[in-house]
């Protein structure tokens, strides 16, 4: 079925937007009082809608009467949302004064996630995947990656993924799942660091792929989780068997942006610790730097340093992180406006970073613009002005969301 939608006051279009590098306003490829053409879920055609609707008289218009700016259907290229329970406490003591690190040295912090989480049905983890998904949805996200990471045993990382899989059944938003095996090292593993991703890397992976439960493998670098040179051994088994990879980067501790820029990951998150030589290396590689504002909210710390990646020339996406520790928030437009303030983004880098550039962290190229060929996700928020919605901080909410040209 073919239809014209319009006409928006504004189309976001990104045609020509660079993939890398700073942007200016300019490069949203706005199209005022624009019309989409979709066919089977697909855009057929961006343009103004007038001359659209003369040349495609005969085609089916679905009228918008109201003040509207059409967007890609926002991505959200990194969370944690399969996750059972709270840390409301770890939020109390960090703002008491003990640290995330500190926390988790004293065994809490994502330990205490696990036993949660293990704790919880895949019935349950589904369902928990499916309200968050939903959530994120109605405020315009139709992509959402998803990490497993509070299993940390065989069965349990299966779980995970299992209720991830089943979730994104249930969910109108694409879900992209990823193994977070290589999160921490669980407490009841008998062993070393370097052997517990052994085992996960031999006994794990083949399941992964023989259930085609995922292909992107993640792993936390830091002190507590693990350190450059065991995963950088596990990170060449899942090379090996064709995995995808991506990286908890440089969060409280340089190292892993390293790693990441080493095996081609296709990002790096985090980064809030990054230096100079750690810009420089992301900002000359193809890896994404994932900013996730969300966890500076939510431990107090640094902002990733968005605006010195992008002006050394690197590609920057911006991700909610939302997870029960460190960015218990999940609301990405307010985040990513927040960033925006603190890094001084323009509107151009900050939407390409929840739109197109988050695809490209997911190794996506059918979505995240507004162009011929692409996929029809679409959120349209009740504005005459593009500007308005991050100036509003995350309160303007979409007014229509479609995933593959149907409303939602
Ligand atoms: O991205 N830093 C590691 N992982 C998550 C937090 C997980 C948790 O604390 O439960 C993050 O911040
Ligand atoms: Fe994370």
């Amino acid at each position: 079925m073919r239809k014209l939608i319009g006409p928006f006051s504004e189309v976001v279009s990104f045609e020509e937007a660079p993939l890398k590098g700073p942007m200016k306003d300019e490069q949203l490829g706005i199209i005022a009082n624009g019309g989409i053409l979709v066919s089977e879920g697909i855009i057929e055609q961006v343009g103004d809608f007038e001359s659209m609707a003369k040349e495609f008289s005969s085609t089916d218009i679905e009228e918008v009467t109201e003040a509207s700016v059409a967007l890609p259907g926002l991505i959200d290229c990194h969370t944690h949302i399969c996750f059972a329970g709270t840390r409301s406490k770890d939020f109390a003591m960090r703002n008491a004064g003990i640290s995330y690190l500190e926390i988790a040295k004293q065994g809490g912090g994502i330990w205490d996630s696990v036993t949660q989480t293990r704790e919880a049905s895949e019935d349950i983890l589904k369902q928990n995947v499916v309200m968050r998904a939903d959530k994120l949805l109605s405020r315009g996200v139709t992509t959402i990656e998803v990490k497993s990471g509070y299993g940390l045993s065989i069965e349990d990382e299966l779980k995970m993924l299992r209720a991830i899989a089943k979730a994104g059944k249930k969910t109108k938003a694409d879900l992209v799942s990823t193994c977070l095996a290589a999160h921490i090292k669980p407490k009841d593993f008998i062993g070393t660091h370097a052997q517990y991703l052994e085992y996960m890397a031999k006994n794990l992976f083949p399941l992964l792929k023989s259930e085609g439960l995922t292909n992107r493998i993640d792993a936390f670098i830091e002190d507590e989780a693990f350190s450059s040179e065991v995963v950088d051994s596990y990170f060449k088994s899942a090379r090996m068997m064709d995995f995808d990879i991506t990286v908890h980067a440089d969060q409280f501790h340089v190292g892993g942006s390293k790693v990441a820029v080493e095996h081609g990951a296709l990002s790096a998150d985090h980064l809030e610790a990054s230096g100079e030589e750690e810009i420089a290396l992301l900002a000359q590689s193809e890896v994404v730097a994932v900013a996730l504002p969300g966890a500076t909210l939510g431990l107090g710390c640094d902002f990733t340093p968005a605006r010195k990646i992008l002006d050394a020339g690197g590609c920057v996406a911006i991700a909610s992180d939302w997870n029960p520790g460190s960015a218990p928030m999940g609301n990405l437009l307010t985040q990513a406006s927040i960033l925006a303030t603190f890094q001084k983004m323009s509107t151009a880098e900050v939407l390409a970073g929840v739109t197109y550039r988050a695809a490209h962290a997911l190794g996506l190229k059918d979505r995240g613009k507004l162009n011929k060929g692409q996929l029809a996700d679409l959120a349209v928020f009740p504005t005459n002005d593009t500007r308005e919605i991050l100036y509003q901080q995350g309160e303007l909410l979409p007014f229509k969301v479609y995933k593959g040209g149907i409303v939602i």
